[in-house]
């Protein structure tokens, strides 16, 4: 039974590793992803059949309950809130390894309150860590969720707290590592002290740093399930944990590069912190129509699509292919112009146009797309705002200067299609709609879309 019990282990690490490698590109993701799960299924039921059979019953229950929760919030939670989700999701991982650690812990004190090294090594690093990502990530997610502003909530002294929670929480590890006091109680002082510094830590975040935070926050849980794997000897949690872990650091890497901002700045400095001339707004707004957007369309040369988050929330990627569709029929070269953080979580854009089928060719990453724009007539910005915002380039007062943009400004021409003239997620005035060459087609993406494709169908 062991040596079975290391071969579905094994088996099961593997699918995990074979899983990540097919979620590498779009049109095998979905096998890499049914995988991965076949691997947690045989990793579950082996986990199972090694508890003791008189606690059968209870880990029913809750298999069983959890399995029907999980089943019912995925059926039901619409494709806008996944990102909050997936926030939720990564804190009750952190929240379960934490807690793991702290019952193995408990359970191995022995008299004198005195904990093994080789339990309380791992056992302290799993609480605060998973205690860490699981205070964070709550505040992810009310962030994402809107319940908090997308601005970063800032007092003075911040950083120095942050650091006296740390180093105190350090402190109780170790005096519990040196059997200076009772295990139990400093046990309870650092998943407290973690809790609070989870919260501090994620609320000084901006708007245009939660991408960063986000995949920070996820490897921290990977971290954390991987010491729980120490605590627990459980070879397949080691190795899972160093998975997301290992793909949580390097998305992180991959969002501050593309953001231009060291790891450093976007975890402390509090990006996004409104700073003395920030300034007023001057232009005036120029309202449109779709029969008039519709003209300039078709009688244009090249034109490229901008989507963001209003796109997702409005569920327009259907109609947007449509529209491409037409503009290409009549000649027209059109390109979409992908921002890394457009939306509100990593290649959120690129999932919702390849479920419309939109040729991945036609994506063009902001690095590429950027030196399109000065030779491009009209740019249709469809429920995007912060990820086009041209004073990350040219106003130092702005929130967002330095993160880099789409220069859709360079174009001849720029249609903005959203509601209002609200902002977007980092809650910062966009100077480009109040440019000359900008026109502003309010109403919800997928209605004006369709209006527009609806004006080129008539047009024919
Ligand atoms: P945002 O700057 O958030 O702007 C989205 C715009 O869509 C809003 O200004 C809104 O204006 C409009 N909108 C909303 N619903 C709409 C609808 N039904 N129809 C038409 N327009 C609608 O989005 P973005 O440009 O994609 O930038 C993303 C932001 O989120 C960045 O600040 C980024 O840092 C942050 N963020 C990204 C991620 C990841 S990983 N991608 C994660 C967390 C945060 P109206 O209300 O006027 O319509």
């Amino acid at each position: 039974m062991a040596n079975l019990a290391e071969g579905a282990d094994m088996l099961a690490a593997v699918l995990f590793v074979l899983g990540i490698m097919l979620l590498r590109k779009p049109a095998t993701a979905r096998a890499g992803n049914g995988l991965a799960a076949l691997g947690m299924a045989i990793a579950l039921a082996f986990g199972v059949l090694a508890i003791p059979l008189h606690h059968t019953l209870m880990i029913a229950i809750v298999f069983a309950a959890a399995a029907a929760a999980g089943a019912v919030v995925a059926r039901i939670v619409k494709m806008t809130a996944m990102p909050q989700l997936v926030a939720l999701f990564n804190g009750m991982g952190g929240g379960a390894a934490a807690l793991v650690a702290l019952v193995v812990m408990l359970h191995a004190t022995g008299t004198g309150g005195r904990l093994p090294a080789l339990i309380a090594i791992p056992g302290f690093f799993t609480l605060l860590i998973g205690s860490v990502s699981f205070a964070g990530s709550l505040v992810a997610f009310a962030k994402l969720q809107e319940w908090l502003s997308g601005r970063p909530l800032l007092f003075r002294g911040q950083h120095l707290l942050n650091l006296v929670v740390l180093l105190a929480a350090l402190a109780a590890g170790l005096a519990a590592l040196a059997g200076l006091a009772p295990a139990p109680p400093l046990a309870a002082l650092v998943a407290g002290l973690a809790v609070l510094l989870g919260f501090l830590f994620v609320l000084p975040v901006g708007g245009a740093d939660m991408p960063v935070i986000i995949s920070f926050l996820n490897s921290l849980t990977g971290l954390a399930a991987a010491a729980t794997g120490f605590v627990l000897s459980s070879d397949l949690l080691i190795v899972a944990g160093a998975l997301v872990g290992a793909s949580g650091t390097i998305l992180t890497l991959i969002m501050s590069r593309a953001m231009h901002r060291s790891l450093f700045s976007a975890l402390f400095a509090g990006f996004g912190q409104v700073q003395a001339g920030a300034g007023r707004l001057d232009g005036a707004m120029h309202a449109t129509s779709a029969d008039e957007v519709a003209t300039l369309l078709a009688y244009s040369r090249r034109v490229v699509i901008v989507p963001g988050y209003g796109m997702a929330v409005a569920r327009a990627q259907l109609e947007v292919k449509d529209l491409a569709d037409r503009l290409i029929e009549r000649g027209v070269d059109v390109r979409f112009g992908i921002h890394p953080v457009a939306g509100r979580m990593p290649g959120h854009m690129n999932v919702l146009l390849a479920e419309a089928n939109v040729p991945y060719d036609r994506l063009y990453e902001m690095e590429r797309i950027n030196p399109e724009f000065a030779r491009t007539d009209v740019v249709l910005v469809i429920g995007a705002n912060d990820v086009t915002n041209p004073a990350a380039r040219t106003n130092p007062g702005s929130p967002i200067y330095g993160m880099p943009v789409l220069e859709v400004d360079q174009a001849a021409a720029i249609v903005v299609l959203k509601r209002s003239m609200a902002t977007g997620f980092a809650g910062v005035d966009n100077p480009l709609f109040l440019m000359d060459k900008t026109l502003m087609l309010f109403g919800d993406a997928r209605e004006s879309v369709a209006a527009l494709v609806q004006e080129l169908r008539e047009a024919v």
